[in-house]
């Protein structure tokens, strides 16, 4: 029997799919949906320090080769994502999990973090660095400055397992300068790729979302050659103790693989998990297996990282 587990740090997983950040994760309720699907694991919806209601509506919309959002940074708040987590991990058999946050500020930011790190919360945290959607407040990951400031004062404090949400770079050059900053810091992973920010969709003559003049987030099927891209220049460049999370693009089994080939050593499922609920990760799964099966390979360091070149 082939194995999709996988480890994070020195968290293990069962399997290495999840959901990624934004679908399938605003309450509870959602959240014990992945939990108790095939998933390996669940990440919250980022939360910031207080509950926000985000954009106005529409604000996600399916298209045929994927989707577009601008939600806005709707949460409930870092104490009930931060609460659910510490309440889980206590439970028998809890699977390890993820908890998403960043602040509306720098200070929020570490108002947030010192909270996490006083708490009993043992899991792993991923500070998202990439919402691309709160009018007015730029990608933090896209000014390497910020980034690098920001990082150098967490790890002041911040002491439990800590990784960060990218998003797309698209330029040897940045993930070059991106890369040299990550390997500063004790990061236990980094995830790429967050959506491929500000697109336009169009349906007739009018835009598709409301919030931004229906500029948004892309994810699906549009994104996947710039994650796979951003999974192996990021798998190439980092510290070997930084493990990658692939996320864009994952709709099939074979999806799953190309993300494991690059070399994440975990994969998210955003548009097609919203598009077809938690059953997704059981065909998923089932699809990544009989892949393994088919080429020989029993576990995912037969695979991991070994993308091959055309000499
Ligand atoms: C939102 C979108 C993102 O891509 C993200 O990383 C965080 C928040 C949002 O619009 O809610």
């Amino acid at each position: 029997m082939v194995s999709t587990s996988t480890r994070i740090g020195s968290f293990h997983f069962d399997n290495c799919l999840m959901n990624a950040a934004g679908v399938y994760c605003f309450s509870k309720e959602e959240l014990e949906a992945i939990d108790t699907s095939a998933a390996g694991s669940f990440v919250t919806k980022t939360a910031t320090l207080e509950a926000r209601q985000g954009n106005p509506e529409p604000r996600y919309v399916d298209t045929d080769l994927g989707s577009i959002n601008s939600m806005g940074l709707p949460n409930l708040g870092i104490d009930y994502y931060l609460d659910y987590v510490t309440q889980l991990q206590d439970t028998p058999n809890s699977k390890n999990h993820f908890l998403s946050l960043v602040g509306m500020s720098p200070e929020d930011t570490h108002t947030i973090l010192k909270k996490v790190q006083d708490s009993a919360y043992k899991g792993l945290v991923e500070l998202n660095l990439s919402c691309p959607n709160v009018p007015g407040k730029p990608q933090i990951a896209y000014d390497f400055e910020t980034t690098d400031q920001l990082l150098a004062e967490v790890f002041s404090y911040y002491k439990k397992p800590l990784g960060v949400k990218l998003p797309p770079y698209f330029d040897i050059v940045h993930f070059d300068q991106a890369a040299a900053i990550f390997n500063k810091y004790p990061l236990t992973f980094v995830n790429c790729i967050n959506s491929i920010g500000n697109g336009l969709v169009i349906s007739d003559e009018t835009v598709v979302i409301k919030p931004k003049d229906g500029f948004g987030g892309i994810g699906g099927d549009y994104v996947k050659p710039t994650a796979l891209a951003n999974v192996h220049a990021f798998y190439k460049r980092l510290n070997p103790t930084i493990a990658i999370i692939g996320t864009g693009g994952v709709r099939t089994g074979r999806d799953a693989f190309e993300h494991i080939l690059c070399g994440a050593s975990m994969v998210q499922i955003g548009t097609i998990l919203h598009q077809e609920g938690p059953e997704a990760f059981t065909r998923i799964t089932k699809e990544l297996q009989d892949i393994m099966s088919e080429k020989g390979y029993q576990s995912l360091e037969d695979f991991r990282g070994k993308l091959q070149y055309l000499s």
